[in-house]
């Protein structure tokens, strides 16, 4: 993956921790690079975010919900076609919806399942065939400390944080001698819109999205030899526990 131009694809890159890992793989790795989301607004406005950033780099956007294998298969054609290859694909579209299993309805249990885990899979699917015909690839996946701690009101979002670990091993599994790396990021609390809105006071000891941008940028520099499988990240002074 040296030489020319590398291009990546960060699904969920029109806010939270997906805009600034995009902005960071434009600005300090100068990559071309697609991002979408499922909202044209968002969407659009991330672009021109990432365009007033980076002018001159290259950026292009598409409203993709990773929900439909359909629509995913769409985003990775239009990324091929814009950009000419996938170097490095993102996951990091993902939602936050918490509740007792008793309340919790099938509805939001599969939003948030094929969301975080089945649009994982697509993406994946869709995108390793381009990367074997470039000759190799990063793909990362932006897990969760929520996949390695439950928590009561946890069990969609738990249970899909805990499968991507699994998927995203077996996935490295599969790849790995096709010159195909892969990595998954566990962040603890992390300063966005995630789950619902900033919450207040957050913003004094959470993460912020360039502290998880860094890690994936730090991925990407490893030698082709190594592999950083599962990278954790926490606050280093949350607030302590009563
Ligand atoms: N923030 C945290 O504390 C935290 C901690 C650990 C892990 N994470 C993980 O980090 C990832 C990103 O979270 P975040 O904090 O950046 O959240 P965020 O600020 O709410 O942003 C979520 C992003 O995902 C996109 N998205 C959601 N559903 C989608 C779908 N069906 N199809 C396509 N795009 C979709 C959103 O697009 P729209 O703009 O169109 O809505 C947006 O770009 C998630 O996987 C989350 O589980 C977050």
């Amino acid at each position: 993956m040296t030489g020319k131009q590398r291009t990546a694809l960060v699904t969920g890159g029109s806010r939270g921790i997906g805009f600034g890992i995009a902005k960071a793989l434009m600005m300090q790795l100068d990559m071309k690079v697609m991002i979408c989301g499922q909202s044209r607004e968002t969407t659009e406005r991330g672009v021109a975010q990432l365009r007033a950033l980076a002018p001159g780099g290259e950026v292009d956007g598409a409203v993709c919900n990773v929900r439909s294998d359909q629509a995913v298969r769409e985003l990775v054609a239009r990324t091929v076609e814009r950009f000419g290859s996938i170097d490095v694909l993102v996951n990091s579209a993902g939602v936050g919806h918490f509740g007792h299993v008793a309340e919790m309805t099938p509805e939001v249990w599969r939003e948030v399942i094929e969301t975080n885990l089945s649009g994982v899979f697509y993406c994946c699917h869709e995108v390793v065939p381009v990367m074997r015909a470039g000759g190799g690839g990063y793909i990362i996946n932006i897990g969760s400390l929520a996949g390695v701690n439950t928590f009561a009101g946890g069990v969609a979002y738990n249970a899909s944080k805990f499968g991507l670990n699994g998927f995203s091993e077996a996935l490295m599994q599969d790849v790995r001698y096709e010159d195909i790396r892969v990595s998954y990021v566990l962040p603890g609390s992390v300063y966005t819109d995630f789950g619902g809105g900033r919450r207040a006071g957050k913003q004094d000891w959470a993460l912020e999205v360039d502290d998880v941008a860094r890690v994936v940028v730090d991925l990407l520099g490893h030698h082709p030899r190594s592999l950083p499988s599962r990278v954790e990240i926490r606050p280093s002074k949350p607030p302590r526990k009563k």
